[in-house]
């Protein structure tokens, strides 16, 4: 049985007190919580701040990106150790406003990944269709490209650690959830890809998160599709109700 994991992914949003308070809020709610894990992934920032104030909770800390180099001449970059020693325990890898805004590819979320694992922080690795592609019927050729490439080379061991977010670019942000039935079509793609890539043992343990659009009102609905393993949330995780009522609908 896997464990549902939501994650809060908080963009470039809220200074540091504001990100301490919601993670207040959020590390006193679910402090029996653990039968659901809770990521919450503020801007680097306030990742120092938040770390500490949820250490040792049932709320673990993930960063929104990192870097692939260890250390050295990389003006403006964070590398997993430093994300580690913020008190890090996750990173989103290729999430699809990175890949859109800023350049990110498969190639170099492949890297991230093998360099997230080494450094001991789980990669939430995202990938999703364009509403071009859906619409030129090509998620499905989409989607496992990124998957493939995206985590091209991985042992068995580093297979079961990691955590795969489907975000239909088309739902992210835009209130247009995907159908849990179109979710779970996607979804139920991405695990026979793990398969391939690996084997079905290590597919059937691996998390695979929606997001796009999640919120109260949905979530428990997507997430009582068979391969629906938690959400990766935006809009809705930034506030501390719409977010909890979300890792309610997990359990
Ligand atoms: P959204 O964002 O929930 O605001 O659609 C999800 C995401 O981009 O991770």
């Amino acid at each position: 049985m896997r464990k549902k994991i939501i994650a809060g992914n908080w963009k470039m949003n809220k200074l540091i007190g504001d990100a301490v308070e919601l993670a207040s809020a959020l590390k006193a709610k679910v402090a029996d919580r653990t039968d659901v894990e809770v990521v919450v992934c503020p801007t680097f920032t306030a990742l120092k701040s938040v770390g500490d104030v949820v250490a040792g909770s049932q709320v673990k800390l993930g960063s929104q990106n990192m870097h692939w180099e260890k250390d050295g001449a990389f003006t403006g970059e964070i590398s997993a150790d430093m994300l580690r020693d913020t008190g890090c325990q996750y990173v989103i890898l290729g999430h699809s406003e990175r890949r859109q805004f800023f350049g990110e590819t498969d190639a170099g979320v492949n890297r991230k990944v093998k360099v997230a694992l080494t450094a001991n922080l789980t990669p939430i690795v995202c990938v999703g269709e364009t509403l071009e592609e859906r619409e030129a019927n090509k998620t499905e050729d989409v989607v496992t490209t990124q998957v493939t490439k995206s985590l091209a080379g991985l042992d068995e061991t580093s297979f079961r650690r990691i955590v795969v977010a489907y975000e239909p670019v088309w739902a992210i942000g835009t209130g247009r959830t995907a159908s849990p039935a179109q979710a779970q079509e996607v979804h139920a793609l991405i695990r026979k890809v793990l398969s391939k890539m690996c084997n079905p043992g290590a597919a059937q343990a691996v998390r695979i998160q929606y997001g796009g659009s999640m919120k109260p009102a949905n979530a428990k609905e997507l997430m009582a599709q068979p391969d629906i393993d938690g959400g990766l949330i935006g809009g809705a995780a930034l506030d501390a109700a719409s977010f909890l009522a979300i890792v309610d609908a997990a359990v």
